[in-house]
């Protein structure tokens, strides 16, 4: 970890400026947030703070408003269970630019207590990564803490370009974060697997190619198998499939130097719906009017042998139409063979996948379950984060 973090800073009598990813699931019918680990995530960081005499003013974006004001994507009821959860009442302080002025919400806290900014991307110069927004927004603290991993691949204002006029370390959730994603992709635990699923192979060829050349074996499910077996010279099916998507499925299967694990067998069905009903295939006899939901029985035999034998796994994507009862057993049967790996180190990001381990109550068993989606992905395809890239290197 070659960046600082906030043991690295003396925070005592300080304003701290913490960037957190509260964008949580709020289901549409209720208004209930449907998912707050996020939130849980970063109560290591605001304990710490807090226990130094620092100011905290946690900020965050919800959902995408487009620099807009949109009532539903206020922070209420987020600021609420963040309150519960850190124990305290945390102040509305607003947002640069609103009628409340965020710097007298601030000026009234006491060491150790927390206001909120409002919903970051309310202002259009969060997302353009406006220097005067980034400006603005360091203006209200002495210290900019980064603790929102699922939003490090945004170079935002909140997330980069604040960094430009503040001391900028990084919070324990983002810390940790960098060590279990580093550790995936770089330690030296054989054999290592990567399990990964996805709609479609564009969407996750460069995290393919990269994992391909530090992992053992890759264990490919989701719909993109369909462009595997086309690669194979297998009949795929009803999807659309592009030449680019087959040549690039192609490239990776014959020149990998891990071993690509495909189905043999898979589950099908005429229609793309939840009550289709589902047939087992091999992979050698797919229907050309059928679609490819879900690996089949003994595929998932297969993938959970390799698993278990592994001591270190990385997954992310699911490896059928999960939400859907009669699809989702594959990736069940892997979500459990991920669980039950003995001695493995195990990581697991992306939000359906996460949402299975979830639902599966498998949390505990894993090394490490990741808060980002899109930011565990882009690390693990080997991009710098600019979040990460802006914090106070050592
Ligand atoms: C996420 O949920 O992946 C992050 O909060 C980032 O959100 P975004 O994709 O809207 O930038």
């Amino acid at each position: 970890m070659n960046k600082k973090t906030i043991r690295d800073i003396d925070v005592a009598g300080k304003t701290c400026l913490v960037r957190v990813d509260f964008n949580v699931p709020i289901d549409p019918n209720t208004g209930l947030i449907a998912d707050d680990s996020r939130i849980r995530a970063a109560l290591p960081t605001v304990h710490h703070l807090q226990s130094k005499g620092a100011r905290i003013v946690l900020c965050s974006h919800n959902g995408r408003p487009k620099g807009k004001v949109v009532e539903e994507l206020r922070m209420t009821a987020i600021r609420q269970r963040a309150s519960d959860w850190f124990n305290t009442d945390i102040l509305d302080a607003g947002l640069p630019g609103d009628n409340t002025d965020p710097a007298d919400v601030i000026a009234k806290l006491a060491p150790g207590e927390i206001a909120m900014l409002e919903n970051l991307r309310f202002n259009a110069g969060e997302e353009a990564n406006d220097p005067a927004f980034a400006k603005a927004l360091a203006s209200l603290a002495d210290i900019y803490v980064n603790d929102a991993f699922g939003a490090a691949h945004r170079a935002h204002a909140s997330t980069a370009g604040v960094a430009d006029y503040l001391p900028a370390v990084a919070g324990y959730l983002m810390e940790r974060e960098l060590r279990m994603l580093t550790r995936a992709l770089e330690s030296d635990e054989k054999p290592a697997v990567a399990i990964i699923g996805g709609a479609k192979v564009a969407d996750k060829i460069q995290v393919l190619a990269n994992l391909s050349k530090r992992v053992d074996t890759v264990i490919i499910g989701g719909g993109m198998v369909a462009a595997f077996l086309k690669a194979q010279g297998y009949e795929p099916g009803a999807a659309e499939i592009t030449d680019e998507e087959v040549h690039a499925a192609g490239q990776l299967l014959f020149s990998s130097p891990a071993k690509i694990m495909t189905p043999s067998d898979v589950v099908v069905a005429r229609e793309f719906a939840e009550d289709a009903t589902p047939y087992v295939v091999e992979v050698t006899d797919v229907p050309r009017d059928s679609l490819i939901l879900d690996i089949g029985p003994g595929t998932r035999v297969d993938y959970a042998d390799e698993i278990i034998e592994a001591k270190r796994i990385i997954w992310n994507g699911p490896m059928g139409v999960v939400e859907w009862e009669s699809f989702s057993e594959g990736t069940r049967a892997v979500a459990r063979a991920v669980a039950v790996a003995p001695d493995a180190f195990t990581l697991v990001g992306g939000g359906s996948t996460v949402a299975v381990i979830e639902k599966l109550n498998l949390r505990s068993e894993l090394t490490h379950v990741s808060t980002g989606g899109g930011a565990s992905l882009e690390f693990l395809e080997g991009k710098v984060l600019p979040g990460i890239a802006a914090l106070d290197d050592r």
